[in-house]
């Protein structure tokens, strides 16, 4: 009876019940969020992992300005069925260097965390441009748009210094290199060994079937070609405390 007594203060009184419910959620945060600063193994890190190459960065930012996450997700879950659609499960490293992260919630169409190499570059062009030409039943867009629209250049190391700024380690040789480089994965001509040793498993080419111009479309598709293979799953092993 008492206790009931003394909770009876606390219900009648709104200033009270509200500095008490203020100090029970306090409490109970710190305990949940503090312990992720000090945990080293918060995120594993896992070996392949790299930056965006300044073509991938322009081609994300074309993803992320088209909205394809409002219909896409890019995140595998560990359960049997998905891992059997689409391959291993996300790692969280994997989006380590996403501001922001494309997880998404939504799947009108399938998860591209894991599409990049599974179709050719002529197909994405045309998948793209007409969806409907390449999987009938498809309710996806026509992006025939990006075929048409010139990349535009500018400021492209600006680009990585912002995300120098949240974390990504570009070096100051990627900055300084980065419109080279942007031009050069898209040119079926240029010299390419400065992107892969920056770069590595960077897809080269030219991607739209144009090779005169560098267009929204090469940087799109040079994107997806690059999504979830970095990580060579053939011989990754978890960390034992993820097992
Ligand atoms: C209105 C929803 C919608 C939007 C927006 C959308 N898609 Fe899709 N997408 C789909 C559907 C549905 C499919 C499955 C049918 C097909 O392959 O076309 C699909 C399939 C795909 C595939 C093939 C995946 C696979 O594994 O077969 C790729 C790649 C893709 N979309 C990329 C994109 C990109 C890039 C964008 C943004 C430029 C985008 N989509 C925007 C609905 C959408």
């Amino acid at each position: 009876m008492a206790l009931i007594d003394k909770h009876e203060i606390l219900e009648k009184n709104v200033t009270l019940l509200f500095l008490a419910s203020f100090a029970v959620v306090t409490v109970g945060g710190i305990v949940e969020i503090v312990p992720l600063f000090y945990l080293e193994n918060t995120i594993e890190k896992v070996e392949g992992m790299r930056p965006y190459s300044p073509l991938e960065l322009a081609g994300r930012n074309i993803y992320v300005r088209e909205g394809c996450y409002v219909c896409h997700s890019q995140m595998i879950r560990p359960f049997r069925d998905e891992v059997e659609r689409y391959g291993h499960y996300s790692l969280a490293a994997e989006s380590m260097y996403d501001h922001p992260f494309q997880w998404g919630s939504k799947r009108t169409g399938p998860d591209l965390a894991r599409v990049g190499g599974r179709y050719s570059n002529e197909w994405h062009v045309e998948h793209l441009k007409d969806p409907q030409s390449v999987v009938p039943e498809s309710v996806m867009p026509s992006y025939e748009f990006l075929a048409n629209t010139e990349l535009k250049i500018e400021n492209v190391s600006g680009h990585l210094i912002a995300n120098r700024r949240v974390g990504v380690p570009y070096t100051d040789e990627m900055v300084e290199n980065a419109e080279a480089d942007l031009m050069a994965q898209a040119d079926p001509e240029a010299d390419w060994s400065g992107i892969e040793e920056r770069y590595p498993k960077a897809v080269l080419g030219d991607f739209d079937g144009n090779p005169t111009k560098v267009t929204e479309m090469d940087a799109l598709v040079a994107y997806l070609q690059m999504l979830g293979t970095l990580v060579d799953f053939s011989v990754y092993e978890p960390e034992e405390n993820y097992r």
